[in-house]
């Protein structure tokens, strides 16, 4: 058993099933002795939840810039007061989305320079990258299905928005194959259950 602290992210477009497998992890983690710390973003908690009510729920218009900063805000406050807290007492960090949602969805989804965005993850998380991060991949017709027809400010963007986004995951995966898993999501929950199971074994 590690006591090393470890930092975990879950990543796909909207209605891929990742919370479940999260969720699922945590259990299975938390029957074997981890100590499992389970968060997401945008809002885990305090002032981010407050950032993620605009970001979801605003229904102004928001530039894509503005939206880019917003979550990297959420990001900065969360690593500096969870994630890093938590991953320094040893504990097993599992966060619903992080840094590649922000390349995926205002890089690839809404056009903002991949590079900046690059730059600006760096500073909201300083040296705190993830030991592991999955990305589930789904089809958009899919995904869309999952989401239905009560959509929020995010989930409303579009088929064409959410192809570039799936791009945008596999192309990060692609290019950084050690740390970031494709899982097929289109599997069954306990298949790919079992899937993430196995990885998160054997890194351990
Ligand atoms: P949420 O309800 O948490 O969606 P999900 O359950 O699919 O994770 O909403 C988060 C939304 O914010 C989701 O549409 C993805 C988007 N998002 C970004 O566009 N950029 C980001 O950096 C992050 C963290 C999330």
């Amino acid at each position: 058993m590690i006591n090393k602290g470890l930092f975990v992210t879950f990543e796909g477009i909207d209605g891929c099933g990742k919370t479940t497998q999260m969720k699922l992890l945590a259990e299975y983690l938390t029957n074997h002795g981890y100590e499992v710390v389970i968060t997401r973003e945008p809002g885990a908690k305090g002032l981010g939840e407050k950032i993620r009510d605009i970001l979801l729920h605003y229904d102004g218009e928001v530039s894509s810039k503005a939206e880019s900063f917003l979550f990297l805000a959420d990001r900065a406050q969360h690593i500096d007061k969870l994630v890093n807290p938590s991953v320094k007492e040893g504990k097993i960090v599992l966060c619903d989305r992080h840094t590649d949602s922000t390349i995926a969805y205002q890089g690839y989804g809404r056009g903002v320079d991949i590079e900046q965005l690059n730059v600006l993850n760096s500073l909201a998380v300083g040296n705190r990258v993830p030991d592991l991060t999955f990305v589930f991949d789904i089809d958009v017709e899919t995904s869309m299905s999952r989401v239905g027809s009560e959509m929020d400010r995010m989930e409303a963007s579009g088929k064409e928005f959410f192809n570039k986004v799936r791009q945008g995951y596999l192309d990060i995966a692609a290019s950084e194959p050690e740390r970031v898993k494709v899982i097929d999501a289109k599997r069954s929950v306990s298949e790919i259950s079992r899937e993430v199971v196995q990885i998160v074994s054997e890194m351990m």
